[in-house]
């Protein structure tokens, strides 16, 4: 997702130093171009020869060169993003405040692109006044300020001040410099994963939904600036989705309420989700002895969520939804765009192995209202699906 951007590391001297080895790294695997500047005070805490082995770059230390090149002007003309991690209340005061005396600061003096800044320390340091007003000056200069976690800290006290998980950081470089901000004041409800539909206590059916695809779809709307709502079947996904508000269902039912609840004022609808099509029609209140040699289960029909809110959708509002076919995949796709009152339908091939379940990668084609083929995104990562989807469907309005 990084292909070819420039990324300018500024590291501080703060104990969380070390953390910043695993973001470099992980730049460097989205192929990122990555070049960090350490102050002398990083220096205690960690080695340069551990970011310029992982960077296959200088790592720049000071701001006297000998081959007539000056360090803080080609570095602030090379970046493409700057993120100064881990960010301690010194360096956020020299940036505030137009303070250059290493080369950290006069890069930051030199630079007008986008910054990130991590700050990262005690929390005394982090609320005491001086050091929030700093941040404000930062943020009103149109830097992005991540706040940082709450937990314990290297003093051994529990406070606010601890460096963030890397792939917070990383969303954000990606939202800034990869996704543009499209969906900016867009209200975005998403749904995923599978519905559980319970036969007793212990047991119940479900489908192979990961969910992987519809939280790749709620990552890339929120990275595309939405507000995204994203409410999930249940799965195991390790998924990091700072600032996606997310609400936990298990049934088909509980689904449709959750929808009806949240599609109020929402301007996009993506039901990314595998609901369950039936369900037991009685479900047993204690685990089903196995008594007899066959068990009969009958089953009904569950609701469908499109369908019950076709009626309802006002024109102003963009509703996508997915199709999971093994046979006759167009007819099918087509059906259901028109039968559910779509935008927009997803349609993916579930027979084959490497694409659509469970899968890290899909290749789908997308209709508009009338069936017609309007896009076939080839097999990529699902997070690439996602954004190119969103992409079309916003280019068309
Ligand atoms: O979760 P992953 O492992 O990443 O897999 C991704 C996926 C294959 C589940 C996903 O890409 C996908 O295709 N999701 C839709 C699955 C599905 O239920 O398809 P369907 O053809 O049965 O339904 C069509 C549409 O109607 C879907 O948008 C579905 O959410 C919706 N629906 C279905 C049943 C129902 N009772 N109510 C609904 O609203």
């Amino acid at each position: 997702m990084l292909h070819r951007v420039k990324v300018l590391v500024g590291v501080s001297g703060g104990i969380a130093a070390y953390k910043v080895v695993d973001l470099v790294s992980k730049l460097v695997r989205e192929r990122a171009e990555v070049k960090v500047i350490m102050t002398k005070n990083a220096c205690e805490f960690i080695t340069p020869l551990t970011f310029s082995s992982l960077s296959k770059n200088p790592v720049y230390l000071n701001d006297f060169s000998k081959d007539g090149i000056i360090p803080h002007l080609a570095l602030a003309r090379w970046a493409d993003i700057f993120v100064i991690a881990p960010a301690t209340a010194n360096i956020i005061g020299k940036c505030a405040n137009g303070i250059g005396d290493d080369l950290l600061s006069t890069t930051f003096l030199a630079y007008n692109g986008p910054t990130i800044f991590v700050p990262s320390m005690n929390s005394k340091m982090y609320e005491r006044s001086t050091t929030q007003k700093n941040l404000s000056i930062l943020k009103s200069m149109g830097c992005t300020i991540l706040e940082p976690d709450i937990g314990r800290l290297a003093s051994g006290e529990v406070g606010i001040g601890r460096y963030p998980d890397n792939e917070v950081i990383l969303n954000e470089i990606m939202r800034i410099v990869v996704y543009k901000s499209l969906l900016f004041g867009k209200r975005i409800l998403v749904t995923a994963g599978p519905t559980r539909e319970f036969i007793d206590p212990v047991r119940f059916i479900t489908n192979r939904s990961s969910g992987k695809m519809g939280y790749e779809m709620a990552k890339a709307a929120y990275m595309m600036g939405g507000d995204v709502k994203l409410i999930t079947g249940v799965t195991q996904l390790p998924i990091s989705l700072k600032g996606i508000e997310r609400r936990h269902v298990a049934t088909a039912k509980e689904m449709l309420n959750a929808v009806r609840e949240e599609i109020e004022g929402i301007d996009m609808l993506i039901m990314a989700a595998a609901v369950a099509d039936y369900r037991p029609k009685e479900i047993k209140s204690q685990k089903i002895k196995k008594d007899e040699e066959q068990l009969i289960l009958t089953l009904e029909r569950t609701e469908d969520i499109l369908k019950e809110l076709k009626e309802r959708k006002r024109d102003t509002q963009t509703f996508i939804g997915f199709a999971a076919e093994t046979e006759e995949h167009i007819e099918n796709a087509r059906k259901k765009v028109v039968e559910k009152g779509l935008d927009y339908i997803v349609l993916n091939d579930v027979s084959k192995e490497d694409i659509g379940f469970e899968s890290d990668e899909n290749e789908v084609l997308l209709l508009d209202r009338r069936g017609e083929i309007i896009a076939h995104i080839p097999r990529k990562q699902k997070v690439q699906v996602a954004k190119e989807i969103l992409e079309i469907v916003l280019e068309r309005g």
